[in-house]
């Protein structure tokens, strides 16, 4: 495995930040300070113009881009590079007032006013036409400069818009997908239901509020036409750039699993998949490891969209943020287990949204390195400061990958069609959270483990887990059964295969599409508990009886093994987990919603079948592996707190730049990378 170095001008990671210096012109000893605070922080990365179209065209046609290549230049001077955004996040007052087009209209048929940000509607000509004018006249201005190494499209793409011309496109992309044959599309909405049929495109419209949101395809549709329109959007700026700059990577940042846009689609087009993540630390529902694991998930969804390159953390806060139910401060030391973690998961880059904090408006009080006080005597600076050293010390990681042989199957089609279906309670679906809770049963196991769509190749992995996969693809069963036919090991849940593409059920049994006869079982009901309903399993090989919440299928056998039944209720005694050998692997079936801890203990037995290793590690540790040319490169994080030893581990420490014979001790919030030669 080769590394992939994702900025060859930068001499090791990536350390830097959104920076705003038109907020502060009339300031130019602040503009001073600040390159000298950047360059004692360790910081060589600032992330321009994110939101600047006001300040480089103030009026129509009047331009302004003086202070950003002063700026763009007294960086490079420093040694800190540049990445430039397209200003598109936010729109000048002067667009919306002359071209109300831009502005978006909501779900009730509503044009929204002006203000706020990445509001727009993305099938607007006019606004198309007026990005189309500030990046190309940005790049003349400041484009080539040798200090500026990536492109940041924009800024969290998201939301959605009702206006005519979206609604205009939404018939033309319907038109497309069905063939222009309106029967097509009766078929696969099943609009004879409610007498709902359509006889031309014309008449339909999309999934108003206070219109049309009954028909399952038509919503499911509307949100991949809306993943489709913001994705042409970006493919016409990334266009505009790739004319400008041919060579110069792009990259938009992405907001942790955004149940809005299906970021695998946009992912096609970018360079690099960069996030921003602002965990809730300390909170009061959860342990500190819990919040970790949590953020190692969604960290997981952002690279696996590119597994052949490290992914980038484009923001985080470094003290706290302003949004947060409460918005508590990161305690001493949280700040570095936590970019650190960043790094484990795969990240090549910490990022911070801000750099300084504004003096005013909506995000005055939002965590940045340099708080009002001005001064890089602070705690927030000097944590920051000390990462920046320590960040120098891990050098060698850059480039190196993530190598899971175990994947998690989750997908947005999933999810939205789960999120819409008519049924079972809409306050226990919880799909993301379920799907992130079986990897953070693999973390516990220490098994990094990728997250893939459905459509993706099952070649590299061995162990695939599929939760609640209730829309099913075609094709995906015949692949699923090829995986465990060669040897690999995969897992089913309750509310697997009830519908198709379109969201058909699927007829003659579920998990349907053929996957029944893979798992050897039929799920002939499912029954929603109470928040308060219990059920049970019990195992027979071990005596063990696990606990069932929210959801259980009656399940019928046809050809598996019963590994446990339920113990309570009218189906007491009737399947609950059962396991089907099929070639050289094993197909398993979970019928109900069970506590972790059984379900992690099935996990390990898959694990153990595929002879996939796995680690025995001290409670609240979490463990990583990056690797790359021969290196491994191995991330402890110990997020308990209490002193913990693992076992088995030897290398040299990068941080401590120690040998580890043996044994690791890691204090409470303790993290160390160690480097082996050995690369699998
Ligand atoms: C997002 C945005 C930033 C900023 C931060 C605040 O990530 O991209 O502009 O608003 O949130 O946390
Ligand atoms: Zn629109």
């Amino acid at each position: 495995m080769e590394r992939k170095i994702l900025f060859p001008q930068v001499d090791g990671l990536l350390h830097g930040g959104d920076y705003n210096p038109e907020q502060w012109l009339d300031r130019p000893d602040i503009l001073e300070e600040d390159v000298r605070m950047m360059k004692k922080a360790g910081i060589n990365s600032a992330t321009l113009g994110v939101f600047s179209w006001a300040a480089y065209e103030p009026s129509e046609g009047e331009y302004h881009f003086e202070w950003l290549t002063d700026c763009i230049e007294r960086l490079y001077q420093n040694g800190i590079y540049t990445i430039l955004a397209t200003p598109s996040g936010a729109r000048p007052a002067w667009l919306d007032q002359k071209y109300p087009e831009a502005m978006r209209v909501d779900s009730y048929g509503v044009r929204y006013h002006h203000g706020v940000r990445e509001n727009h509607c993305m099938s607007s000509p006019v606004f198309r036409e007026k990005v189309q004018n500030i990046i190309t006249r940005l790049h003349g201005a400041a484009g080539d400069h040798p200090g500026i190494i990536q492109w940041h499209i924009s800024n969290e793409f998201g939301g959605e818009c009702y206006c005519p011309l979206c609604v205009k496109r939404f018939r033309s992309y319907l038109k497309e997908k069905f063939d222009g044959d309106i029967e097509k599309l009766n078929h696969a909405w099943w609009t004879p239901f409610w007498s709902h049929q359509y006889s031309d495109f014309e008449q339909i419209e999309p999934p108003y509020q206070n219109g049309e949101y009954s028909i399952m395809g038509l919503k499911l549709e509307w949100r991949r036409f809306t993943t489709w329109n913001m994705t042409d959007y970006m493919n016409f700026e990334i266009d505009i750039l790739r004319k400008l700059t041919p060579g110069r990577p792009v990259t938009t940042n992405f907001m942790q699993l955004y149940n809005g846009l299906d970021y695998r689609v946009m992912a096609q087009s970018l360079d690099m998949i960069s996030w921003d993540s602002y965990p809730a630390f300390h909170n009061d529902y959860e342990s500190l490891a819990d919040t970790m694991a949590h953020n190692a998930f969604d960290h997981a969804v952002m690279r696996s969209m590119k597994k052949d390159r490290p992914f980038m953390l484009m923001e985080s806060a470094p003290g706290l943020v302003n949004w947060h139910r409460f918005n508590k401060l990161k305690r001493p030391g949280i700040h570095r287990l936590f970019s650190l973690h960043a790094l484990g998961c795969g990240s090549d880059t910490v990022q911070y949204f801000q750099w300084r904090k504004s003096r005013g408006s909506y995000e005055q009080f939002h965590g940045a390195v340099v708080d009002h006080l001005g001064t890089d005597d602070t705690r927030v600076f000097r944590e920051v400061e000390k990462l920046g050293e320590e960040l120098k010390k891990l050098k060698a990681i850059s480039g190196s990958l993530v190598k899971a042989k175990a994947a998690l199957i989750l997908d947005w089609d999933v999810m939205w069609a789960v999120e819409d279906m008519r049924g079972l309670s809409d306050e226990t679906k919880r799909y993301a959270e379920t799907c992130e809770e079986i990897y953070r049963a693999f973390v516990r196991l220490g098994v990094d483990v990728d997250v893939i769509s459905q459509t993706d190749p099952f070649d590299d992995y061995r162990v695939i887990a599929a939760p609640m996969l209730y829309l099913l693809k075609e094709g995906v069963a015949e692949r699923m059964s090829d995986f465990v036919e060669r040897g690999g090991e995969l897992l089913a849940t309750y509310l697997t295969g009830y519908v198709d593409a379109d969201t058909l059920c699927y007829l003659n049994g579920f998990p349907g599409d053929g996957l029944n006869d893979l798992f050897g079982i039929v799920s002939e009901e499912i029954d929603t508990l109470y928040p308060t309903d219990r059920n049970g399993v019990s195992f027979s090989d071990d005596g063990t009886e696990g606990e069932v919440r929210d959801y259980a299928e009656r399940l019928r056998v046809k050809d598996a093994r019963v590994l446990g039944v339920y113990t309570r209720d009218f189906y007491a005694g009737e399947p609950a987990v059962t396991v089907r050998q099929k070639g050289r692997g094993h197909a398993w079936y979970l019928g109900c919603r069970m506590d972790m801890a059984h379900t992690k203990e099935l996990l390990a037995g898959m694990l153990d079948n595929a002879g996939v290793e796995r680690k025995d590690l001290p409670p609240d540790v979490e463990f990583h592996v990056r690797a790359c040319d021969g290196h491994r490169y191995e991330f402890y994080f110990n997020m308990g707190t209490e002193t913990a030893a693992v076992h088995g581990v030897t290398g040299q420490d990068l941080l401590t730049e120690k040998t580890v014979e043996g044994t690791l001790v890691l204090e409470s919030m303790g993290a160390a990378v160690i480097a082996t030669e050995r690369e699998e």
